[in-house]
């Protein structure tokens, strides 16, 4: 269910893109545009553009781009309703109540009660650590070598002994017992009543990454069992799509992101100065997790304990890596168990050589299975190499599996060409892994292939228009909508030559109509295509025509291998042919 399209328009209009995004991003005007540094990756000079003529923003670094609501989708993390509820705020425009069913609006009362009702938690917990009664609590946190800033930071309570606190608290806030019993904060029987979960503990307040509290995690002061005590899953807490620290870490600007296994080592992490760690939350890492992760960062430091448990979390973490596109290397972090003992005991410098010396995930793989043989027998060296090639299967691109291939039989002293060949015994029974989807902004660009050059000059000619819309009625002459075979670029160009046939001009508004970030993301590059930098009128005039030429020969041999398929193909096919000989004889000038 989503709002009316004029009202949305009106929402876009009344947010000025430059204006919202000077609110995030410093940004400095140069020529028709404003640059700033990238709040979706991270750089060190600015390559991300704003545009006020077409309220659009750009990033030449990694692609991010869009309309104001895409920005705060992406920013805020917000769905797209979200995004036009905020922003409509903004200017003060007034939003209809959603159409809600009455089930969905049920739900989501339910939701935002059980948010309420966490935070109204939170603040008792934050308020009884800094009381008297707490300061055992507190006693306990500071001897962790906790400051006070960190410990407000992460808003760090404490839950006292004494058998229902919170309860008559949250009770006299007027929350009802379903509700507290239902986001975990109590438990009930006949004996005791409504009784609270968490007593004599510290308390770790779970952030979801708008910092909004979704659920808690208590440590214990001593040794007592268990250590921690964890909310369980609620409607708001969801523990495979959170991670403890996210909130702080997104905005963090690293390129990387240290993902550790305990609430204690994100805390000292923090305080430490590496704000990009970020912890699962008492539960295995998953992949929802992981692919939360790919959105703020290339690489994931894997910062496990380094005992046994740990290692073993650490081999399962990499896989979920690997199928998720992320690269994934691992600290070594001894002689301490943790990244919290580490750096009290050997301070920031030295985590950040350990950060740099971090092995790559494959060779940590091997290490840890070589564990398992002797390489003093010949038998057990021989399964060992077995082990490794079928490893090596796994590598879908062949340059890749290639230079796995070199190193592997460098460090492990075995032949190249019988390395290769078992490789290749094995590939032939199992066949190597399929190609694994790369993140978007995957630095190891491909070879354009036929497929992405026919798009791209779809893209090229869909920004020379919107960068320069007096050439369209020159375009029009010889491209229809029709001729974009990408769906979206035709569903785009629909709607922007609907527009500049009735000399209206506003591809921000084309954004808005996709509602989904991806799609938006996909719109807004399409807008910003880089044109090459062309001097004279003599070589744009024979650019545009070799764009117009390659749009309109692409779709010719489209519909030209649908013909007998679908009826109209003919059409398409016979105007195909008859503006391919006009161009052919032509040149398209560029004078009014
Ligand atoms: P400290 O001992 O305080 O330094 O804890 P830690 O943060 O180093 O945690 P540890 O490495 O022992 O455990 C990692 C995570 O697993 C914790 O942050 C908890 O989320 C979870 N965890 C640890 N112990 C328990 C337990 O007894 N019960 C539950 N449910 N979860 C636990
Ligand atoms: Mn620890």
């Amino acid at each position: 269910m989503y709002y009316p399209d004029e009202l949305v328009e009106e929402v876009r209009m009344k947010n000025d893109i430059v204006d919202v995004v000077s609110g995030y991003v410093r940004l400095q005007k140069k020529g028709a545009n404003h640059f700033g540094l990238c709040p979706f990756h991270n750089e060190k000079s600015p390559s991300f553009s704003v545009s006020g003529s077409k309220q659009m923003y750009y990033c030449f670094g990694c692609g991010a781009g869009g309309n104001v609501f895409t920005f705060i989708m992406n920013y805020e993390n917000y769905s797209f309703a979200e995004a036009v509820k905020m922003l409509a705020e903004r200017a003060g425009v007034d939003l209809p109540e959603m159409e809600y069913t009455e089930e969905v609006k049920k739900r989501e009362g339910r939701r935002s009660r059980l948010l309420e009702v966490n935070k109204a938690a939170a603040t008792y917990f934050y308020y009884q650590l800094r009381s008297p009664r707490g300061e055992v609590g507190y006693r306990y946190l500071a001897g962790r070598a906790l400051s006070k800033e960190t410990m407000q930071k992460f808003g760090l309570g404490f839950a006292n002994g004494a058998g229902s606190d919170l309860v008559q608290y949250l009770r006299s806030k007027g929350y009802a017992d379903d509700l507290i019993q239902d986001a975990g904060l109590a438990g009930f029987d006949e004996r005791h009543g409504l009784h609270d979960k968490f007593w004599n503990r510290v308390m770790f307040p779970i952030q979801d990454i708008n910092h909004r509290v979704i659920g808690f995690g208590g440590r214990v002061m001593g040794d007592a069992k268990p250590k921690y005590l964890n909310s369980q899953e609620t409607m708001v807490f969801d523990k495979s799509r959170n991670l403890y620290g996210l909130n702080f870490a997104r905005t963090s600007r690293q390129s990387n992101v240290i993902l550790c296994e305990g609430y204690m080592d994100v805390i000292a992490m923090h305080q430490a100065g590496f704000t990009q760690a970020v912890a699962s939350l008492g539960t295995a890492f998953t992949s929802g997790q992981a692919s939360l992760l790919k959105r703020y960062a290339k690489e994931v430091l894997l910062a496990y304990d380094s005992d046994g448990a740990g290692v073993k979390a650490a081999l399962r973490a990499i896989g979920i890596l690997k199928e998720t596109g992320l690269s994934g290397r691992v600290l070594r972090l001894d002689p301490y168990k943790d990244p919290d003992e580490f750096i009290k005991n050997m301070g920031a410098d030295a985590f950040r050589e350990r950060m740099e010396e971090a092995e790559n995930s494959f060779f940590f793989e091997l290490r840890i299975l070589e564990r398992d043989f002797d390489m003093t027998d010949p038998e057990s060296k021989t399964s060992f190499h077995r082990e490794i090639a079928r490893k090596l299967c796994g590598f879908a691109e062949e340059v890749e599996r290639d230079n796995y291939m070199q190193a592997v039989a460098d460090r492990y002293h075995i032949g190249y060409g019988n390395l290769k060949k078992l490789v290749f015994s094995y590939a032939a029974q199992t066949g190597f892994a399929s190609p694994a989807q790369r993140p978007k902004s995957g630095i190891a660009r491909k070879k354009a292939t036929p497929e992405e050059n026919r798009k791209k000059s779809q893209r090229l000619l869909i920004t020379w228009i919107t960068e320069e819309p007096g050439i369209y009625p020159k375009v029009a002459k010889y491209v229809t909508p029709e001729d974009f075979t990408e769906e979206l670029y035709r569903k785009v160009a629909e709607r922007l030559f609907e527009g500049l046939s009735r000399r209206e001009y506003n591809p921000a508004a084309i954004i808005s109509m996709f509602t989904d970030e991806e799609e938006q993301r996909e719109v807004a590059a399409l807008f910003n295509t880089k044109l090459a930098e062309l001097e004279t009128k003599q070589e744009r005039e024979k650019a545009l025509h070799d764009i117009v030429y390659a749009v309109k020969k692409n779709s010719y041999e489209y519909y030209s291998a649908r013909l007998g398929a679908e009826v109209s193909a003919i059409n398409q096919v016979i105007a195909g042919k008859k503006a391919l000989e006009e161009l052919s004889k032509t040149h398209i000038s560029l004078d009014e």
